[in-house]
């Protein structure tokens, strides 16, 4: 496995839409370790294919309890909302007040092929969400209803 270069804010891949996966090869799952154990380096809760350069869907979540490698995500229910801070590790020190559903429902492909689903609220669920944005070219600090400069926070 080896750590990834994080592309930052200005960079053009992420405001790309991201293609699906057609098949899990074997380079799509290096391509996953090295995007968690780039993001785990960082210390981040998640990080989105195309923020290691590579356009595909695509996307690593731990907020804590478990590693999710999630391929071709969609996100088929949602409930309620919420709005709380969040950082990206595109734009490191930076974190914004955002608007999320306070509970989604992931439909995605595992590294295995297996079609999986996450039910989700608090963390996980705004980690989710955030990073199913990047896979459509959609930052944070889009969306967000205001930005601040801190430290030790959680990015993803
Ligand atoms: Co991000």
């Amino acid at each position: 496995m080896s750590v990834m270069e994080i592309k930052k804010m200005g960079d053009p891949v992420l405001k790309q839409v991201c293609k699906p996966v057609d098949r899990i090869s074997k380079k799509i799952k290096t391509l996953i370790d090295n995007m968690a154990e780039t993001m785990y380096k960082n210390e981040g809760v998640g990080i989105a294919a195309p923020q290691v350069g590579v356009p595909i869907r695509v996307i690593v979540v731990d907020v804590g309890e478990h590693r999710y490698d999630i391929i071709n995500p969609v996100i088929v229910e949602t409930e309620g909302s919420i709005i709380d801070s969040e950082g990206c590790l595109s734009f490191p020190g930076v974190y914004g007040e955002v608007e999320r559903a306070e509970k989604v429902k992931v439909e995605y492909t595992n590294r295995f092929g297996k079609q999986k689903y996450i039910e989700a609220d608090g963390l996980l669920a705004r980690c989710l969400q955030h990073e199913i944005d990047h896979l459509n070219g959609q930052l944070f600090i889009e969306i967000a209803k205001s930005l601040t400069s801190s430290k030790n926070k959680e990015e993803s």
